[in-house]
C-alpha cells in the first residue's frame, strides 16, 4: 500500500545561483522566479506547470538538499506518518518548513542514506500560466490527468540495500524493473504510471550518497533536439549523447547541470500499467546512443 502519489518537488545547492538561472531557463526552457523564501533566504524557483514551483534551487554546496515526495491528502499524510513511526523511523511534523515550502503540511524524516526526505500534501498551485523560455511543455501529467511528478531522481549510496528496502517497505514504492551489469545493479521503482520516479545504483569505491541525475521529461522530440541545440552552442559538459533507454524507452540526453548533478533531458517515457506490468531484469540501459566516451 503506498500512500506517496508523486515525486512532488526537489531543493538542490548551488554556488552560483546566476549560473543556475541562465542554465534551467536557456537550456532547460524552465520558467525562473527568484525571490526570497518565506525563510528570507534567496531562492531560485524553477517553474514547469501550474505548481509555484517544482525545483528550489538556494545558495549553498552543489548538491541535493531534500526531496518532497506527495501524498494525495491529509489523511494520507497522517497515515504515511503513522507507518513510518511504528517501523521506528523518527518523523518530524514540520509547520515552519511547511510555509517555505508552500505546502498544507509537512513531516521529515532522514532515508538510511541521510537524505533528507519530505513527505507532504497540498502543494501551492497558481493561475499564472506556465510560460517556457524556449516553448517546451514539460510532461507532469498522464494522459488520464494523473499527476505524474516532477520527473525522476536517481540516488546513489554505498548501502543502496538498506535504502532500498526503505522506500519500499515503508513507502510503498514498487519495483519496475531492474538493469544489471557486471558487479552492478540498478533499481527503478515506481509509485504512479511514471516508469520510475526513483531509481538506486551502487556507490562507486569510496564515495559517499549522492543524487546521480535529475530527469525531465518534454512532450515532444523538437524540444530535446532544441535543447541540445543549446548544450552544444554552449560548449557544455554533454554526459551521455542522445539515446534510447531500454526500460522506460526514454529517448534522452544527459547534460551537466552547474551544481555538477546529472540532468537527462528526454521525451516519450513509458507509462507502468501495474495490472498488466512484469518486473524484468535488462542486460542493457540502453537500446542505441548514450554515449559516455566524452564524459568528463
Ligand atoms: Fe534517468
Amino acid at each position: 500500500m503506498s500512500y506517496i502519489s508523486a515525486l512532488g518537488y526537489i531543493g538542490i545547492g548551488a554556488k552560483s545561483l546566476d549560473d543556475w538561472q541562465e542554465f534551467s531557463s536557456e537550456v532547460l526552457g524552465l520558467q525562473t522566479v527568484r525571490e526570497k523564501d518565506a525563510d528570507g533566504v534567496d531562492t531560485l524557483f524553477l517553474r514547469m506547470d501550474q505548481r509555484h514551483h517544482r525545483i528550489a534551487v538556494r545558495e549553498g554546496d552543489d548538491s541535493l538538499s531534500y526531496v518532497g515526495w506527495e501524498v494525495a491528502t491529509e489523511k494520507d499524510l497522517d497515515s504515511q506518518a503513522d507507518a513510518l513511526k511504528q517501523a521506528g523511523v523518527t518523523v518530524t511534523e514540520e509547520p515552519d518548513l511547511a510555509v517555505i515550502r508552500q505546502v498544507q503540511r509537512l513531516i521529515r524524516c532522514e532515508d538510511p542514506a541521510g537524505f533528507q526526505t519530505e513527505i507532504y500534501f497540498g502543494p501551492a498551485t497558481t493561475r499564472a500560466k506556465f510560460i517556457s523560455p524556449t516553448g517546451v511543455s514539460f510532461v507532469t501529467r498522464g494522459p488520464d490527468g494523473r499527476d505524474l511528478g516532477l520527473g525522476h531522481i536517481v540516488l546513489v549510496a554505498p548501502n543502496m540495500d538498506e535504502l532500498i528496502q526503505f522506500y519500499i517497505d515503508l513507502l510503498g514504492f514498487q519495483v519496475s524493473d531492474y538493469m544489471t551489469f557486471p558487479g552492478i545493479k540498478i533499481t527503478f521503482t515506481h509509485v504512479n504510471p511514471r516508469h520510475h520516479s526513483l531509481a538506486f545504483g551502487p556507490a562507486p569505491e569510496g564515495r559517499g550518497a549522492y543524487l546521480d541525475h535529475i530527469m525531465l521529461e518534454v512532450n515532444d522530440l523538437d524540444g530535446v533536439g532544441r535543447a541540445l541545440d543549446m548544450v552544444r552552442t554552449r560548449e557544455l559538459s554533454l554526459t551521455a549523447s542522445l539515446g534510447r533507454h531500454t526500460n522506460d524507452e526514454m529517448l534522452s540526453f544527459y547534460v551537466q547541470s552547474p551544481s555538477g548533478i546529472g540532468i537527462e533531458y528526454g521525451t516519450a517515457g513509458k507509462l507502468i500499467d501495474d495490472a498488466t506490468w512484469t518486473v524484468s531484469n535488462w542486460d542493457s540501459s540502453e537500446f542505441w546512443g548514450h554515449d559516455r566516451s566524452n564524459a568528463h
